[in-house]
């Protein structure tokens, strides 16, 4: 069996996912919930909505209610289906496993664990008032879970090892408790009252119960803690079976900042370090980014040995221009908006406006509508580029604009400095990011939207510097190919603009 994909330090220091022995840069796109519980539809609908989009990796559910509809008999024709379909179309599949939570809530799990609710107990707001959210503090359903999970893995193993069409998967979906802090069911109302685990004791260097360890942050902490022991339960099974890289995706914390609006216990930021206390079997902790601060966010969630990884992004056409930051400043090993399926179909999707309060997600992120062309010239360029980035991890820089205030940077080269002029956003559009790779001393290249370049020389230095040279081009294998030199009316073009584009300047005294 080839070596399967894999967590590990690249030479940088990032944690990087290796993928036939090569870090990965995944373009990819997120399914909606339903579109792959049928594989005909997959076929007929799904395949030929993405195919112009130029993704290599999609990201897609698999439910347990359809894995294991009758209590131990399980069926895997569709996921096989599904395969099959991918392997034609050569692309990578990333499945996130929608088991006993998405989105805080147990809507997924089987029929025959809806209906029995005194093994399969749910969580309380208050004592007696129950929520549609199996607690983590139940140790059946963690089981039944783990079990399903397993099943599904050891038949990965044993379908798709040779091939590794599926290359990760996710465990769960956003998890976390909605509507309140914690769980007040029996149990959980008991283990609050007791001592903290020695794990996070010693980890935190904290002592006594949980409030007296955590304060306000307690209850937040206490269900964090029970999430992770729980899907670490799941993950270790799922991987005894089948070792590939395990993540779990976040709901941030946003306004109002108060776990119960957001899922209480999910891995949001600052609960890494005790998620990963208490889920050693999971690689990574992603988060879903449909807040406008794209940078903040990457900054948080690109530390120590977590990859950035982006599961669901948002589908507006900035997202077409974030994609550079992602890859060029911090790495990325994915990128992928939600929804993909319903980028290309040119229905005017109108926001569910329910759906999305519920969800707390910002409304103009979730507007798909003329995304598309922009996306396709993003991922075209990176795929293109994709041998020659990766060839150049080293020497790339990555800039975007933070916010509508924010006109540029200054990017110090050993020789002169680089202004990057940020265009200001126009609705509709994509914003401004891009990679600047530094080729030598006087060599640089960029890609991206919606900036221009000026050079500066070191301050003091008296010199008077230019672009002397300024190239387009395209990439082939991991080179850049020359293609027109562009002078006379078309010097000084040192611009990207709203559709992704490349080009390469050579520096000098003038
Ligand atoms: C985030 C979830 O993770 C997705 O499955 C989906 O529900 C989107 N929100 C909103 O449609």
């Amino acid at each position: 069996m080839k070596q399967l994909p894999y967590f590990a330090k690249d030479e940088l220091g990032y944690s990087t996912l290796y993928v036939d022995g090569m870090p990965y840069m995944g373009l990819g796109g997120e399914l909606k919930n339903s579109s792959s519980s049928n594989a005909n539809y997959m076929r007929d609908k799904v395949w030929p909505a993405i195919e112009p989009l130029g993704l290599d990796t999609l990201l897609l559910p698999i439910a347990w209610e359809t894995i294991e509809p009758v209590q131990g008999d399980f069926c895997f024709d569709t996921l096989d289906q599904i395969i099959i379909q991918a392997r034609e179309k050569s692309v990578r599949l990333v499945l996130l496993w929608f088991g006993l939570w998405k989105n805080g809530e147990s809507h997924y799990v089987p029929l025959w664990v809806k209906r029995d609710k005194n093994t399969y107990w749910l969580a309380e707001h208050s004592i007696g008032g129950t929520s549609y959210c199996i607690s983590p503090l139940c140790e059946e359903a963690v089981q039944a879970d783990a079990r399903a999970f397993a099943k599904m893995m050891e038949h990965l193993r044993e379908m798709d090892k040779d091939h590794q069409t599926v290359i990760m998967v996710q465990v769960e979906n956003e998890v976390g408790f909605l509507g309140s802090e914690r769980d007040q069911s029996a149990k959980a109302v008991v283990d609050f009252c007791e001592n903290i685990p020695e794990p996070v004791a010693n980890a935190f260097m904290r002592n006594g119960n949980w409030t007296e360890a955590f304060g306000e942050d307690a209850p937040e902490f206490f269900m964090a803690w029970h999430y992770a022991r729980a899907i670490d339960t799941i993950a270790k099974a799922g991987k005894h079976q089948y070792a590939l890289p395990l993540f779990v995706n976040a709901w941030l914390e946003q306004h109002p900042r108060r776990p119960g609006y957001y899922p209480s216990g999910g891995p949001i930021a600052r609960l890494i370090p005790l998620w990963r206390l208490g889920a050693p079997n999971i690689d990574a902790f992603a988060p879903d980014i449909y807040v406008s601060d794209f940078f903040g966010t990457c900054q948080e969630y690109a530390v120590d040995n977590n990859p950035l990884l982006l599961p669901e992004v948002r589908r507006d056409p900035v997202t077409a221009s974030n994609v550079f930051y992602a890859f060029g400043q911090k790495l990325a090993v994915l990128f992928s908006p939600f929804g993909i399926d319903e980028f290309t179909d040119n229905v005017d999707h109108k926001p569910n406006h329910k759906l999305l309060t519920e969800l707390n997600i910002d409304v103009e992120s979730f507007n798909c509508s003329g995304t598309a062309p922009y996306l396709i010239s993003s991922y075209a360029l990176l795929r293109s580029a994709r041998p020659y980035l990766l060839k150049n991890r080293m020497r790339m820089t990555g800039f975007i604009k933070k916010d509508q205030h924010d006109r540029g940077c200054v990017l110090p080269m050993p020789h002169c400095d680089l202004l990057i002029h940020y265009q200001s956003d126009e609705p509709g559009k994509p914003s401004t990011a891009g990679i600047c790779v530094q080729e030598g001393a006087d060599s640089f290249l960029f890609l991206g939207c919606r900036f221009r370049v000026e050079v500066l020389p070191k301050r003091n230095s008296g010199k008077r510097l230019a672009a002397l040279r300024l190239e387009e081009g395209i990439f082939r294998g991991d080179e850049w190919i020359t293609g027109r030199i562009l002078n006379g009316d078309e010097r000084g073009l040192l611009s990207c603009g709203d559709h992704a584009s490349c080009f390469r300047i050579i520096v000098g005294t003038i």
